[in-house]
């Protein structure tokens, strides 16, 4: 039993000053299987990381000298090692809250009813505006931090909060801004999020379509294209037009697809080979099949679901039985997850969406990664980031188990 105590919110974690390590006495490394459905988590083994990246992993007993010799040693104290973990969806650059949106839901208002009304999402569009680029970026920045403590190495972010030109790039710019200041971030334009009040629904898209998509593609602002396909956000045709235009010039598909209404977005998702398709509550028999077959990772949102008050009908459990390789994100957003806190996430997956624990640490790691087309990060193999995180226990799964308790002792290679 080793003699560490969970980090704190915005502790920095000491251990990354050290450029070679080699991980000893772990209980085991939870390394997610590649083509699988879960985790294997191997009992006495040793990592070896260089220069960021993994060199090694083996036996303990058969680490060889070359890898131990310079290198210091992280003592795991007979505790469990995970790799860092991967948040392939969030909205967390944002000005304002929607404290009220969330007091009306808790009187019985809907979210879609609240939204007719002028209220969400548009709410944080006017409060995103009229914020100024400083705010944006010191409030992101301190989002950012807290994830640390939440063992979060890699966060994906969108826009969608702008709603012109102007404002969308302005959102990106942040973003770009918050990774040079060393975070590891994707970025996806969501431009179309929801239809703006100011100009026309055809105008805006065209300007999506015309504009925005070839200049954030050029200035390498974002590698994603998101849209939101909804009653009362855009239509099925509308994206299809929106990711043809992102296609040709090299952003990658990933869609908001079924949250509210069954809307044939995962059907979709499919069509044009996107990445990923999330929220899927309300995904048909037919759309789960597509999402198989076109190798689309399915993006589960438990928080969403949860803080709107809504069921699943063990969506994760449906989606894996099937064949879909899945993930699980946390929607950082104001408006419906104002969350960081990805392994409740992965508790929530579990208690409502139907997953086992192994299937949860996959999703939120391996899973999140293939959701962002990447194999480099969430994972512990050879070659892969060396980032990793340590527990406060010797089972892997009590990540999951620990209902987002702080429970994450050190982290390296944040
Ligand atoms: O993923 N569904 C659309 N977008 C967000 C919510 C954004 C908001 O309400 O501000 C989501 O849940
Ligand atoms: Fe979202």
């Amino acid at each position: 039993v080793g003699s560490r105590a969970p980090l704190a919110d915005d502790e920095q974690p000491t251990s990354d000053l050290r450029p070679r390590v080699v991980v000893k006495n772990a209980a085991e490394i939870c390394v997610p299987q590649p083509d699988g459905r879960g985790v294997d988590r191997l009992k006495k083994h040793a990592l070896a990381i260089a220069d960021g990246a993994v060199t090694w992993l083996g036996p303990e007993s058969a680490l060889p000298a070359s890898e131990s010799e310079g290198s210091e040693v992280f003592d795991a104290e007979g505790y469990a090692v995970l790799p860092a973990l991967v948040d392939c969806h969030t909205h967390l650059v944002y000005g304002g809250d929607r404290v009220l949106d969330f007091v009306r839901r808790a009187k019985g208002m809907s979210y879609t009813e609240i939204a007719a009304e002028g209220g969400g999402i548009h709410t944080t569009v006017r409060a995103t505006r009229s914020a100024s680029d400083e705010d944006l970026f010191e409030t992101a920045h301190e989002r950012l931090l807290l994830r640390r403590a939440h063992g979060i190495a890699t966060t994906e972010i969108k826009s969608g909060y702008g709603l012109s030109i102007k404002d969308e790039l302005r959102m990106l710019e942040v973003i770009e801004a918050l990774r040079h200041a060393g975070f590891d971030l994707e970025s996806t334009l969501l431009a179309a999020h929801t239809v703006p009040k100011d100009i026309e629904r055809d105008a805006y898209v065209g300007q999506i379509i015309d504009v925005l998509i070839p200049s954030v593609a050029e200035r390498r602002l974002a590698r994603f294209v998101d849209v939101f396909v909804e009653k009362g956000a855009y239509t099925l045709e509308e994206a299809r037009r929106i990711f043809e235009a992102g296609k040709k010039h090299g952003l990658l598909s990933r869609i908001h697809a079924d949250q509210l209404t069954a809307g044939g977005g995962a059907e979709l998702a499919a069509s044009i080979g996107a990445v990923s398709a999330d929220h899927l509550e309300h995904i048909s028999d037919q759309g789960i099949d597509d999402l198989a077959r076109a190798h689309v990772v399915g993006t589960l949102l438990p928080g969403a679901l949860t803080y709107l008050g809504e069921e699943s009908q063990r969506l994760g459990r449906r989606l894996v039985d099937r064949g879909v390789e899945i993930a699980v994100a946390t929607d950082e957003n104001p408006g419906t997850s104002p969350t960081s806190n990805l392994p409740l996430m992965a508790t929530l997956a579990c208690a409502r969406m139907g997953l086992d624990a192994d299937e949860a640490l996959r999703a939120i790691t391996l899973g999140a990664a293939h959701a962002l087309g990447r194999d480099d990060i969430g994972t512990l193999k050879v070659g892969a980031k060396g980032a990793f995180l340590l527990i406060e226990h010797a089972d892997s799964r009590a990540l999951v188990a620990s209902y987002g308790e702080p429970i994450i002792c050190d982290t390296y290679g944040f």
